[in-house]
């Protein structure tokens, strides 16, 4: 079991090309399915999360190969529609499979995504909205079995009762290929489906509405293969903008999406860093103690407040002058990160949904357990900007999101080491 040991109080400076987006990657790697070629991704981040990806393509039969951020893709024979019960665990979102496989093949079998760091996270909306497309589905024995009986799916008309980005991600891929015309309302406007939308479009597929609370997409038979760039990954650009922030830093963050991202960098701007961006750059700046934010900090859908931003921006908050507030609407065991914040001396008060964040002058260096992949990252930041030492094991959490976080961390000139 790896861990970091992290030597905070260094003031980070330096620039920092942005990875792609892992949350772009995982549909897209899963879309590619559809495509009966070879589809080469460009931009694909190097990370645990992708790998398991390439496996489960690897596994029902595709050939993937990654090397160089460039995965390539050969989905020409499938042989096989279920996926274990072994990947399907390794990953939570790996059930974005199951509309990529009804699409390819009109059937498939996949298991009940295990209990996950952040709850239980339901799949309620993906059967229920699969389901109104002709989808056969029953659970037996922990797997979830599909079946479109025509073999092919039928276009509907899903009102999702959540704009839920995997359910939306799931009935796209599904309605790509299916008979007719598919309207998702209420369907998400995360960034990720609209590059998901524009990968699926340079494979020949006819979308409209992504980006918007209504997506129409008219099912073709076939898809071709294409060559695609990931989009740039926004949560990744957070964490590091949060990181120098709480480190009076000095950050240009390169190959960024800015208005993806200003959602984020809105509230960001108000703890008193200078932001400036142009073209694909973000300068930040953060000579001093930052300041609290003043409005309650709401995670919503896009384009609100990003839940994955909301633990790294809570860890640079740890040690800003006065009190801020959060409110997690999004999921419901989104705190987990704030005990071991308060072991590092933050003073944090969970009540439900609503966090109360009392900036103190000074974290200190602790042990703590990385819990998940976001909260992983905000205890990287408060040890970069604690006074001491600090270890933080279960990092596995962490590589599922970052790449080579140590390096980057180290290239702005903190002092990290994975042993
Ligand atoms: C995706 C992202 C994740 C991000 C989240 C919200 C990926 C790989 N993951 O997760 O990083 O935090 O969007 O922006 O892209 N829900 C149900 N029933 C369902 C589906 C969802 O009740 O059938 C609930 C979930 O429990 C959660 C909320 O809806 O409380 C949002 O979930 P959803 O938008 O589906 O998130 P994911 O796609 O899992």
């Amino acid at each position: 079991m790896q861990r970091f040991i992290i030597n905070g109080g260094r003031r980070l400076r330096g620039e920092l090309a942005l990875q792609g987006s892992k949350n772009s990657s995982l549909p897209i790697m899963a879309a590619s399915l559809l495509c009966c070629g070879e589809c080469t991704l460009h931009s694909c981040p190097n990370l645990t999360d992708v790998y398991a990806a390439s496996r489960i393509l690897n596994c029902v039969g595709c050939k993937c190969t990654f090397s160089d951020n460039t995965a390539v893709i050969n989905s020409v024979v499938i042989d096989k529609t279920s996926i274990s019960e072994e990947l399907m665990r390794e990953m939570r979102s790996s059930i974005i499979f199951m509309g990529a496989m009804l699409g390819r093949a009109g059937e498939c079998t996949v298991s009940v995504p295990g209990g996950c760091e952040l709850g239980p996270r339901p799949i309620d909306m993906h059967i229920s909205a699969l389901r109104k497309m002709g989808i056969e589905i029953r659970e037996s024995g922990g797997s979830i079995i599909c079946k479109a009986p025509a073999g092919r799916a039928k276009g509907a008309k899903i009102n999702l009762a959540f704009p839920s980005v995997g359910a939306t991600e799931n009935v796209i891929l599904c309605a790509v290929t299916a008979e007719g015309e598919t309207v998702i309302n209420n369907a998400a406007r995360e960034p990720e489906i609209c590059d998901l939308c524009g990968f699926l479009r340079s494979c020949g597929a006819d979308i409209a509405g992504e980006g918007e609370s209504r997506v129409i997409i008219h099912g073709k038979h076939q898809l071709h293969s294409c060559e695609y760039t990931i989009m740039p990954d926004r949560i990744a650009g957070a964490t590091y903008l949060s990181m120098a922030a709480a480190a009076k830093g000095e950050l240009i963050l390169t190959n960024a999406c800015i208005p993806e991202m200003e959602p984020f960098l809105s509230v960001l701007e108000q703890t008193g860093c200078s932001i400036y961006t142009s073209d694909k750059k973000i300068y930040l700046r953060s000579g001093s103690r930052l300041s609290a934010i003043k409005d309650r900090i709401r995670t919503m859908p896009h384009p609100g407040f990003p839940t994955d931003a909301q633990a790294v921006l809570m860890a640079a908050l740890a040690a800003a002058d006065g009190t801020s507030v959060f409110e997690e609407n999004i999921f419901d065991c989104r705190y987990r990160h704030t005990d071991a914040l308060v072991k590092m001396g933050a003073d944090i008060q969970v009540l439900g949904k609503v966090a109360v964040v009392k900036g103190r002058e000074k974290l200190h260096g602790a042990k703590v357990e990385a819990t998940d992949l976001r909260g992983g990252a905000a205890m990287v930041i408060a040890a970069l900007c604690a006074e001491g030492t600090s270890e933080i094991t279960k990092i596995c959490h962490i590589d599922r999101g970052y790449e080579n976080i140590e390096e980057a961390v180290r290239l702005l000139g903190g002092d990290i080491r994975r042993s």
